[in-house]
């Protein structure tokens, strides 16, 4: 019988859980998971479930969790001299070709150490791989070999699909470092780009000549990443903007209320990433899409200690509500990023503009 292996921000355990045995698919199971351990285990009751699930949940539905694989063997009493022989012996046991090998261990603090060793193991598991004619060309449907260690001498060893699932270890996107960018959030949409949205979406939704408004623009981060690929930006916020911001040329500062301000036309992207209450901030960027002010949108949802899930799950009703006013279709995504703390980045964008 195998299970589900789901990555997710040390503390976010429980959310992660829900998720999974809330939403899309109700699947009867149990979930395990100790305190800020960074993943959670998700045993379907019925056997081989765990691997329908991973086929048939799109991966980009879920929020909390950053990476998952299924798991098909959990190795106990690893040798310290010789690990990568029965690894080799686990993965040849699933009888597939695979199109790469993801080594990796929890993001969590007991689990960090074990870094070095997941890199020191990456090569010789890829050679034996390699020999034993279990590595090859990807093609769309090759499965990806994946190890987790918790500790060095106890792993899992299970498969993910490649299309359905994070091309990160860990999930954790690798982002080159924006050393001129006027605040560290920039960072944050950065990754939002390239998590929620592929490669096809970015090509067609960011265009230099597009209209956005940065709804707490200050200092200028967000507005920044959307200036450096040509688009104009209405940032909106009583705050100072960091001289690098103004710089690019493609950025108009506007002191006002962001819950207030309307733009004169339509414009293509609408930024959010106030700090307020998360019904509050799902309910404007709602009202944006009913009155028509905007095509897609970026937000923060700054999540509360308590009930962060349940809170998630109003705003969510909330948008979907609203948008359904307006006629339209629209694709919303939202993941807690590596860049995220206590909060979750949505993107909503039209289908059918
Ligand atoms: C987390 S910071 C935004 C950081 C920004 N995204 C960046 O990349 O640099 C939140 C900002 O929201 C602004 N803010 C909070 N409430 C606001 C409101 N009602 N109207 C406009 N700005 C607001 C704050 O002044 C603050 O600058």
């Amino acid at each position: 019988m195998s299970s589900l292996l789901l990555y997710c921000r040390p503390g976010f355990e429980a959310e992660c859980a829900s998720e999974i045995l809330e939403l899309p698919a109700r699947v009867p199971g149990e979930t395990r998971y100790d305190p800020r351990c960074g993943y959670v285990l998700f045993m379907p009751t019925d056997a081989d479930t765990a691997v329908q699930l991973h086929a048939q949940l799109a991966f980009t539905q879920l929020v909390f969790t950053r990476q998952w694989f299924v798991v098909c063997e959990f190795l106990k009493d690893l040798p310290r001299g010789d690990r990568i022989a029965p690894l080799l012996a686990s993965a040849h046991k699933l009888g597939r070709q695979f199109c790469d090998v993801f080594i990796e261990t929890p993001d969590s603090d007991a689990s960090k150490p074990l870094l070095p060793l997941c890199r020191a193991l990456r090569t010789p598991l890829e050679q034996g791989l390699k020999q034993a004619k279990l590595l090859g060309k990807t093609t769309a449907s090759s499965p990806r070999l994946h190890v987790c260690f918790f500790t060095t001498d106890y792993a899992a060893l299970g498969y993910a699909h490649t299309s359905n699932s994070s091309p990160w270890p860990m999930g954790i996107p690798r982002l080159r470092r924006l050393h001129d960018a006027p605040s560290r959030s920039a960072q944050k949409l950065e990754e939002a780009l390239r998590v929620l949205l592929n490669e096809e979406e970015r090509q067609r939704y960011l265009q230099a000549g597009m209209q956005a408004v940065d709804l707490g623009a200050a200092p200028g981060g967000w507005s920044w990443i959307m200036a450096r690929q040509g688009i104009h930006v209405d940032a909106v916020d009583n705050g100072q903007l960091a001289a690098s911001a103004i710089a690019t040329g493609f950025i108009e500062h506007i002191r006002a209320d962001g819950f207030r301000y309307r733009p004169v036309k339509t414009v293509d992207w609408l930024l959010c990433d106030m700090v307020e209450q998360p019904s509050r901030i799902a309910e404007l960027i709602g009202q944006w899409f009913v009155r028509g002010l905007c095509r897609h949108a970026i937000f923060n949802l700054k999540l509360p200690m308590k009930k962060r899930f349940q809170e998630y799950k109003l705003c969510l009703k909330t948008l979907r509500g609203m948008l359904a006013q307006t006629g339209r279709e629209y694709e919303i995504r939202g993941r807690q990023l590596y860049h995220d703390r206590d909060e979750i980045t949505l993107c909503i964008t039209t289908r059918s503009p």
